[in-house]
């Protein structure tokens, strides 16, 4: 007697084990979140984010080169807006000369292909930390998405190959895929935040940023009413199916680890690319226990991206990106 099937004969040794390996992480798979600022030779360390940092754009310059040599071809873009320059409507948003514009004509000047992808949503320009305008103690949906599709523009104009609206506002999608293609934008693309969930890991990237809500009378504390709340699953199917509809190129969940369920309930109904963003907090959390030598970092962090793709993420936004790729290459 034996048993029927012996399992372990494909686990006996690496060969074989490659061999029948599932899922193969590469740098194709990632796209990189880069933090950049004002200023002229900043390279600073983000305090809840060990080893991630704020660029000027000077020095951005080497950071984009040395993403492209690791085979990194593509970039999401953050700025951190000086406070003296935000206010209610996101005016500077809409800076033609704004950090944003500025960031995206830098890299597209030292790396012409380099696929650049920016944040559409108010937060970092909000004197308020929201990603909508407020009227009345409440996030204007629509004036708001009035705005988005400005900046998306404003976006495509400075040479942004996609534009990733962030912000969750209903409609969005529709309205900046019109725009685009009114001013002749066809070609650029849309990455929608289609299933973004109200969660708790992005604060140190709201540290980044310096753009988390305030903490004021009549201002909403959390983004709740806009955000999806984490319970939810069905409702992320039709987030997403309605942002396809809409134009969406490619859809998105976020958080990554927590959220893998979701992940795959899309990946069996919807037919275009699946970003994952594991997000500030999922970042820091290993980082954390790494340095206690609670985790071993390497180890865990191939876990973590190897799950996110299996669960059926296309694309993994991601900030160890590079961390990775350093690892493949050793
Ligand atoms: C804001 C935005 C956030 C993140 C990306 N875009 C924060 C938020 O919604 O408050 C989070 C990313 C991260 O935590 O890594 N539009």
């Amino acid at each position: 007697m034996y048993p029927l099937r012996r399992n372990r004969r494909l686990r006996t040794n690496e060969a074989i084990r490659s061999l029948v390996r599932e899922t193969i992480i590469t740098p194709n798979d990632f796209l990189v979140p880069l933090f950049i600022v004002e200023g002229k030779g900043v390279k600073e360390e983000i305090a809840s984010m060990p080893n991630y940092f704020r660029f000027s754009l000077d020095l951005l310059e080497n950071e984009v080169k040395e993403l492209w040599s690791l085979g990194l071809k593509s970039v999401l873009l953050f700025v951190k807006v000086p406070d003296n320059l935000k206010d209610n409507k996101g005016t500077e948003a809409l800076n033609p000369n704004g950090l944003m514009q500025r960031a995206i004509k830098t890299i597209k000047n030292v790396c012409p292909d380099m696929l650049v992808m920016t944040d559409v949503a108010l937060d970092p320009y909000s004197v308020y930390g929201h990603d909508g305008i407020i009227e009345q103690g409440i996030i204007a949906n629509d004036a708001t998405v009035e705005v988005l599709a400005k900046m998306s523009i404003s976006h495509a104009q400075a040479g942004a190959n996609f534009v990733a609206p962030s912000d969750m506002m209903d409609g969005r999608i529709l309205t900046i895929r019109e725009a685009l293609e009114t001013e002749g934008f066809i070609d650029t693309g849309i990455m929608s935040y289609s299933a973004k969930y109200a969660s708790a890991f992005y604060g140190p990237f709201r540290d980044a940023l310096d753009s988390a809500p305030v903490d004021m009378v009549s201002i909403p504390k959390d983004k709740k009413t806009y955000q999806m709340d984490y319970a939810n699953r069905i409702e992320a199917i039709r987030e997403t199916q309605m942002d396809i509809d809409e134009g969406a190129d490619i859809v998105m969940v976020k958080p990554g680890l927590c959220y893998l369920d979701i992940v795959r309930d899309l990946k069996n109904v919807v037919d275009v690319p699946i970003a994952v963003y594991q997000v500030s907090g999922e970042y820091a959390m290993l980082k954390a226990a790494a340095e206690k030598g609670w985790l071993d970092h390497d180890a865990v962090m191939m876990e973590q991206i190897t799950a996110i793709k299996r669960a059926g993420a296309d694309i993994i936004a991601s900030y160890f990106a590079k961390d990775v790729v350093k690892l493949l290459n050793q």
